[in-house]
């Protein structure tokens, strides 16, 4: 992928960690001004310095994805440090593992409210920062769980397949009005979003995961990354409404 991001601003939620740092690392080597996004501010405070440290630009936001009024500010502190909000990637969002019968209202509240919600107040509020610039490109992150049945994982494989419902639902919508978006749906990427399965050590998970994999492996966060650079690049200006499905064939 030949894109420069030169001039570009960037918005990443979840930048502090996992994908969303890989991916807002990405995007600054090639040049873009990124704004990274989360509740946990040392976090963010890290993935700003190594960014820097890389000779990149990039600002931490605090926010939490479920309220609007930290999703108003993040998008109007987006534009008043680097003037414009360009290109957006909605990854924020948490997991819960276990059986539906022991879910209580509070645990699915708390997933749908991040993975869902969230992806609604966050795309609601780019769009119309968007539409005072005249487009920009807007990249969901669901799951490939939206398209298989994973065991335990229900509120979660609800939420994101609600992300996918979402992403094509606004893609026609404002396509015209120069605001592309598609989703992204990986398969299992070693991150710490999978660190708490109980009663399973670090090494046993990754192993857990490779097997269940007909490529025999876990994705890495910095090749998640690359497809969503690409999908915001001008190389896929013609790919609106898409989910890119990156699991190695897992749920084909
Ligand atoms: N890893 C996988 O196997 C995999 C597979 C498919 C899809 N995904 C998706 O990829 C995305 C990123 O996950 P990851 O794997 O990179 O795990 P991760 O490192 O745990 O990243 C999740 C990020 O979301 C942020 N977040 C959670 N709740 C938030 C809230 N209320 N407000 C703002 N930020 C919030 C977290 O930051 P704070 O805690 O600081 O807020 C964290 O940086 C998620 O949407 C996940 O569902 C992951």
């Amino acid at each position: 992928m030949s894109a420069d991001f030169a001039g570009r601003v960037v918005l990443v939620t979840g930048g502090g960690s996992g994908i969303g740092r890989a991916t807002a690392s990405a995007f600054a080597h090639r040049s873009a001004a990124v704004v990274v996004a989360g509740r946990n501010a040392d976090n963010l405070d890290r993935a700003v310095a190594a960014i820097r440290a890389d000779g990149g630009e990039a600002t931490a936001v605090p926010c939490d994805v479920r309220s609007e009024g930290d999703v108003t500010r993040l998008v109007a502190r987006t534009v008043s440090v680097y003037g414009a909000l360009d290109i957006a990637f909605n990854n924020a969002g948490v997991s819960l593992v276990g059986s539906l019968a022991d879910l209580s209202i509070a645990e699915w509240d708390e997933v749908i409210a991040t993975n869902l919600t969230g992806t609604f107040l966050l795309m609601k509020h780019e769009i119309n920062q968007m539409r005072r610039t005249g487009g920009g490109v807007i990249v969901n992150n669901a799951s490939n769980a939206a398209h298989m049945t994973v065991p335990q994982l229900a509120a979660y494989s609800a939420s994101k397949a609600a992300v996918l419902s979402l992403t094509r639902a606004v893609a026609r919508e404002f396509l015209a009005e120069g605001i592309r978006i598609n989703a992204i749906s990986p398969g299992p990427v070693d991150t710490p979003i999978w660190a708490s399965r109980p009663g399973e050590s670090q090494d046993d998970r990754r192993r857990r995961m490779a097997a269940e994999s007909p490529a025999g492996m876990v994705g890495s966060a910095e090749e998640i990354a690359r497809m969503v650079l690409w999908l915001a690049s001008p190389d896929a200006r013609y790919v609106a409404g898409h989910d890119l499905v990156v699991d190695g064939a897992m749920s084909s």
